[in-house]
């Protein structure tokens, strides 16, 4: 009776519960199971199982290729669809797989000649034709500017690259997948086919932060049409996942010069270019440039990056600042959390934005004249906030702002050296925690406590980032 009753009460709720969501008909893990499975037929050259005499064996070839796919994203090597490599999958991407494939001609491919022409065939209707000719030039031109190829656009029906926008299954054996997921796909040099670029006609293309901006994604397939596979560097170019970039400020990697070069050979340019090295978290001459707390987890900027450090993961996450916030500044100088807002403070030069999670507030950039520096302070180096006041490092000396006051307090700024003993070299990021401010200077950081007023360790930088050796 008593089981019978509880039985009926979840029937019941069930009944009501399949009411407002459509009830899976798979369990989670299967579900995982069939997207890790889907991706790495896509991009892992896995060949589909059809009968079931083969699915033993598809479950090790299904382990020795995940391993495959975690190696080449610098993961933790399983073999197990986890949730850092499901959420690796279902990033959007370029559709070129990630080892040699189908789409990939064997050898290594190069045009002969370094006069290449293109021809765009149709359009995106979500931009005007003048913005994608001038957005496929610009995506051209990384490529020219860093070596001897020369690109000339025609409308004749031959091209050596014939760039496209195209929807779902369009005769190439590469249906695209709607809206995210794969957002093009491009043929290594060749005749026919070869050098061709394929859009996905049903992504939002635009020429904004907004998703997804055609130049880096066209810039990245051109990559493919020179010859170029993907790359392991997540700062490159070539790296399979999208990351937004803006073409006005646009320096392509040093990684892709590398790569480009050792195809065709060096620029015609007298001056050879140069471009970014992505940093690595384990150089012992690691320094950062600004570091805060965010909800929980700690995130160290350099560059045009940031590594995310969650207290409960064994791994620190390289992302572009692009990637979180589009219209944030590269090389920024200090951050702050505001615990009591939940909101950071983040700063170069003498503006500063406020960020809420993934948004920027309305009205940023302002001045940080706002909070009653003095005309002679044009960037902060460091800053944190604790217990109501916000500390601001500028050279030698601090100043502290009252937070509910909201105005700096009398008698500063102060001699850095003289308040925070121990502390003498000039300070570039500051994050707190447990009552201890961090303080980061060079490759080395120091523990400084608050209530004992002293520094009780220092170690390097990259500890931070869980780097162990050296
Ligand atoms: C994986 O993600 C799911 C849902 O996001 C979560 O419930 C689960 O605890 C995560 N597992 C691990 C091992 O982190
Ligand atoms: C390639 O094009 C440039 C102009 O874009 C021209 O000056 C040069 O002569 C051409 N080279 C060849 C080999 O056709
Ligand atoms: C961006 O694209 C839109 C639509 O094609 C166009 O109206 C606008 O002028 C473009 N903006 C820039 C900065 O190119
Ligand atoms: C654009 O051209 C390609 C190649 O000819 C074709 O497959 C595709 O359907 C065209 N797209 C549109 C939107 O007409
Ligand atoms: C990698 O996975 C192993 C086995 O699941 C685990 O013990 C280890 O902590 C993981 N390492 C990292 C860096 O996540
Ligand atoms: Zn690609
Ligand atoms: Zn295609």
């Amino acid at each position: 009776m008593f089981s019978l009753k509880i039985l009926l009460f979840l029937l019941l709720r069930h009944e009501q519960l399949s009411k407002g969501f459509p009830v899976p008909s798979e369990s989670p893990e299967e579900t995982n199971a069939k997207i890790a499975q889907d991706y790495l037929e896509k991009f892992y050259q896995l060949p589909r199982y059809i009968y079931k005499s083969e699915r033993k064996k598809s479950a090790s070839v299904i382990v020795e290729k995940l391993k495959e796919m975690q190696r080449f994203f610098g993961l933790n090597v399983t073999g197990k669809p986890n949730n850092e490599t499901l959420e690796m999958m279902t990033k959007p991407r370029c559709g070129v797989p990630d080892s040699g494939g189908f789409m990939l001609t064997p050898g290594n491919p190069k045009w002969q000649r370094t006069n290449l022409t293109y021809r765009i065939i149709n359009y995106t209707r979500h931009l005007l034709e003048t913005d994608v000719e001038r957005i496929i030039e610009q995506a051209l031109q990384v490529w020219s500017r860093v070596s001897p190829l020369n690109f000339i656009r025609t409308s004749e029906e031959e091209a050596d690259i014939k760039i496209s926008f195209a929807q779902g299954d369009h005769g190439d054996n590469s249906p695209f997948d709607g809206p995210n997921g794969i957002l093009a796909h491009a043929f290594q040099p060749g005749p026919g086919l070869g050098g061709d670029v394929h859009f996905d006609a049903e992504e939002i293309w635009t020429n904004t932060s907004e998703n997804y901006n055609l130049f880096p994604v066209a810039a990245h397939e051109f990559g493919h049409s020179l010859g170029l596979s993907h790359s392991t560097d997540p700062g490159a170019l070539m790296y399979p996942n999208y990351a937004f970039s803006e073409p006005s400020t646009y320096s392509l990697p040093q990684d892709d010069i590398n790569g480009i070069q050792a195809i065709y050979g060096p620029s015609s340019n007298p001056v050879q270019p140069t471009g970014p090295t992505t940093p690595t978290a384990c150089s012992p001459r690691l320094t950062f440039d600004a570091i805060t707390t965010l909800r929980g987890e700690i995130f160290f900027f350099k560059d045009r990056y940031f590594w995310r450090k969650h207290p409960q993961l064994q791994r620190v996450e390289l992302n572009f600042i692009s990637l979180f916030w589009p219209s944030l500044p590269n090389g920024i100088q200090a951050a702050y959390e505001d615990f009591d807002k939940d909101l950071v403070f983040i700063f170069k030069g003498n503006q500063y934005w406020a960020v809420s999670g993934y948004d920027i507030l309305q009205g940023y950039p302002k001045s940080i004249s706002n909070y009653g520096f003095p005309c002679s302070v044009q960037a902060i180096d460091a800053a944190v906030s604790y217990r109501g006041k916000t500390y601001f490092f500028v050279n030698n000396e601090f100043w502290r702002y009252d937070d509910q006051r909201q105005s700096m307090d009398p008698g500063y700024p102060k001699s850095i050296a003289s308040t925070f003993q121990g502390i003498e070299s000039k300070i570039e990021a500051v994050f707190q925690q447990h009552d201890f401010f961090l303080f980061f200077s060079g490759p080395r950081y120091y523990a400084y406590d608050f209530n004992a007023h002293r520094v009780t360790g220092v170690d390097r930088s990259n500890r931070w980032l869980n780097c162990r050796s050296e």
